[in-house]
């Protein structure tokens, strides 16, 4: 198990009982991803935690397919389907670097609260280009931490992560989150911050890349 599965793992049964932090800016991204899905769509969530999203989307689309490092996290959110009785959605152990060989198989990808916990997001924005078709969607809620008012944290975040009371984490500003979503093939469809300290909301579509032609 990574350090990072272990601590996610020791942080499951609190992430699971806590509510969430700003419920009318979840419950908007909830519509503004509802929006856009359709009955007969398949979708792969990243980094899916005790799975509160993937449930309140499964009854809109045809399958969620939710993945996570932390084998606590997902124990957490098969119950949790299994007492909603909720079956369109397969909870799944997996790293987002294991994931790949399945090119263009979804309609949707959704990743919340994960991008600045991996240390290569670049690779992981180009995996999930990947595993869309053209028109596929990327939707994602990412804390952007650096330069805003956020940016004192890149100050206190490494001694906490040394005492482990917080994992790896990213610092890149907005621009540049929305320019690794460009460079990877995606269009911005709609961007949301809900206040400046908070995490940037973005559907992006991925787009076809013109043919090169000799020259
Ligand atoms: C901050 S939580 C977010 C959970 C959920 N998406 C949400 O919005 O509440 C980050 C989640 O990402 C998972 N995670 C971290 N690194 C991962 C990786 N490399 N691959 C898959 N999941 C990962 C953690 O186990 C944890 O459940």
């Amino acid at each position: 198990m990574t350090d990072a599965a272990r601590f996610w793992d020791r942080h499951a049964e609190g992430y699971a009982k806590r509510p969430v932090a700003d419920e009318t800016a979840y419950e908007r991204k909830l519509e503004l991803t509802r929006a856009r899905l359709k009955p007969a769509m398949k979708v792969l969530e990243i980094g899916c935690g005790t799975g509160t999203t993937a449930l309140r989307h499964a009854p809109h689309v045809a399958h969620v397919r939710a993945t996570d490092i932390s084998p606590r996290m997902i124990e957490i959110a098969r119950r949790k389907a299994q007492t909603a009785g909720i079956g369109n959605v397969s909870f799944e152990l997996s790293d987002i670097e294991r994931l790949g060989s399945d090119n263009g198989a979804y309609n949707a990808v959704m990743a919340h609260s994960i991008l600045h916990l991996l240390r290569d997001r670049h690779a992981a924005i180009a995996r999930i280009a990947r595993l869309l078709p053209e028109n596929g969607l990327f939707i994602s809620s990412t804390p952007c931490l650096a330069g805003g008012r956020l940016g004192w944290l890149r100050y206190v975040l490494p001694p906490a992560r040394w005492l482990g009371l917080v994992p790896w984490v990213g610092f890149f500003t907005v621009e540049t989150l929305l320019a690794d979503f460009e460079e990877a093939g995606f269009e911005i469809e709609e961007q949301w911050q809900p206040g400046p300290a908070k995490a940037l909301f973005v559907v992006a579509r991925k787009v076809e890349r013109p043919a090169l032609t000799p020259a």
